[in-house]
């Protein structure tokens, strides 16, 4: 626990940006879900038989298995982390001048579609724009927007649709069944791709037992099966849904795509049976993904951001609708409707959350989104403060501690000012950039 004078220090040596924070600061961190969770003990005892061989590790081998069983995908090549997956697949399937639909960016999925030569086209239906909204399947595509780019682009300089599970931007919201069947549907008339990015599949799958006709029986397992089977390929940053603290990897059915894949691994990230990890992590990750698809642990997660939520909606606090799979979206727009967008609602409440009580939150508005290619800002609708929940790390009444704190925040909102960017790095600005007070 830190004092209101330690904080108000360590925040300015951070330049308000919590990214900067030093953890030993923090004292309760939802900063990300992203490598925070607690390995259970299975996954420990996993890390105690890691080969850590150069090559043909067994554990490669049992984290392939795991993956052909558990998402029906046939190629695997295991990453450091997400984005590793994302270079490699980026580099392999863009060409310069595409254009890659998709269900609401992610940073550094569209980064990497940029750097590749594509150009990322916002297909998801209008609701997932609208925080109150409180449509169930806000991470559905507009299969209008999607034919639209196709009749104006053709379908040639489409590579794939990039599709996430749970849409992160968004809110943490789902997809339903309904609507990738449709989309595969779709894609398959237009011989495009579907890559998934399938980072928190088991929570979106959750959703659609709760929430789509003809699946309430079903287990998350079954559901996650049949979601990846609408599509051709995945890139997954298993720090999330997977429960490890570091790696990833990428998934494709298509021979060809794998053997580019394989070959150019060994540029980035390693040889193609580890690609970047321990043995021990692959292991880790072979029992996590396991576990990720148990319905009890999937109940308790979401459950336990379920409870937080509703806290918050009881003390009057924005936040967006439906309640999101892996952390609560507080509006920042609203919750601060006197700071203009240039002025970082979102970066500002992070800050003044984090001053009231060392809770560690993180801005999803315009830092996130950072600059088109010709160097303008983008402005997006959504300016959330993220308060991401890690799985199997904190207890409700931590929630209750976080609810308590945005709500003394929330009274004293008027007083609260924005902020100026000082410093601003060239990629993926949000990580790193610098703000001062007003
Ligand atoms: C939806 C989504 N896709 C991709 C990534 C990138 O994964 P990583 O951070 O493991 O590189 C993340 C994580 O931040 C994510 O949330």
């Amino acid at each position: 626990m830190t004092t209101p004078g330690q904080r108000k220090k360590a925040l300015q040596e951070a330049g308000f940006n919590t990214f900067l924070l030093r953890s030993e600061d923090v004292y309760i961190d939802l900063l990300t879900d992203s490598g925070t969770s607690a390995m259970s003990d299975s996954q420990w005892a996993g890390m105690m038989q890691g080969d850590e061989a150069y090559a043909g590790s067994r554990n490669f081998y049992n984290l392939e298995k795991v993956i052909r069983e558990v998402y029906g995908y046939q190629y695997i090549i295991p990453t450091h982390q997400g984005r590793g997956a994302e270079n490699i697949l980026s580099r392999i399937l863009i060409r310069k001048g595409d254009i890659v639909p998709g269900n609401m960016y992610f940073t550094t999925t569209r980064l990497h579609q940029e750097l590749a030569g594509g150009k990322f086209e916002d297909i998801i239906i209008d609701e997932a724009h609208d925080p109150e909204s409180e449509f169930p399947f806000k991470g559905n595509v507009s299969l209008d927007k999607l034919d639209k780019l196709v009749q104006q682009y053709g379908a040639g300089r489409i590579p794939y649709v990039s599709i996430a599970t749970s849409v992160n931007m968004a809110g943490g919201q789902p997809i339903s069944m309904n609507n990738l069947k449709e989309l595969r549907a779709y894609t398959s008339k237009h011989n495009i791709r579907i890559i998934h990015d399938m980072t928190r599949v088991a929570e979106n799958a959750f959703f659609i037992q709760q929430r789509e006709k003809g699946y309430e029986k079903k287990s998350v397992a079954a559901i996650v099966r049949e979601i990846c089977s609408y599509t051709d390929g995945a890139t997954m940053s298993a720090k999330k849904d997977a429960l490890v603290n570091i790696g990833g990897f990428l998934a494709v059915n298509d021979w060809h795509v794998f053997e580019e894949a394989r070959n150019m691994v060994v540029v980035y990230e390693g040889l193609h049976t580890y690609g970047g990890l321990a043995g021990r992590d692959m292991e880790a990750m072979a029992i996590g993904i396991q576990e990720s698809v148990s319905d009890d642990h999937i109940r308790a997660r979401i459950g336990q951001v379920i409870y937080l939520g509703e806290k918050m909606i009881d003390y009057g606090i924005p936040i967006v609708r439906p309640i999101g799979g892996h952390g609560i979206f507080v509006d920042a727009k609203k919750f601060l409707p006197h700071i203009p967008q240039d002025c970082y609602p979102a970066q500002t409440l992070a800050a003044e959350i984090y001053l009231d009580s060392g809770i560690r939150t993180m801005e999803r508005g315009v830092v996130s989104a950072g600059r088109k290619a010709n160097g303008k800002n983008y402005y997006p609708k959504l300016e959330l403060v993220r308060f991401t929940i890690p799985r199997r790390v904190y207890t409700q009444a931590h929630m209750d501690v976080i609810a308590e704190s945005t709500l003394r925040v929330y009274e004293r909102k008027a007083r609260i000012k924005g902020l100026t960017m000082v410093y601003e790095p060239k990629y993926l600005r949000f990580f790193q950039a610098r703000f001062q007070k007003l």
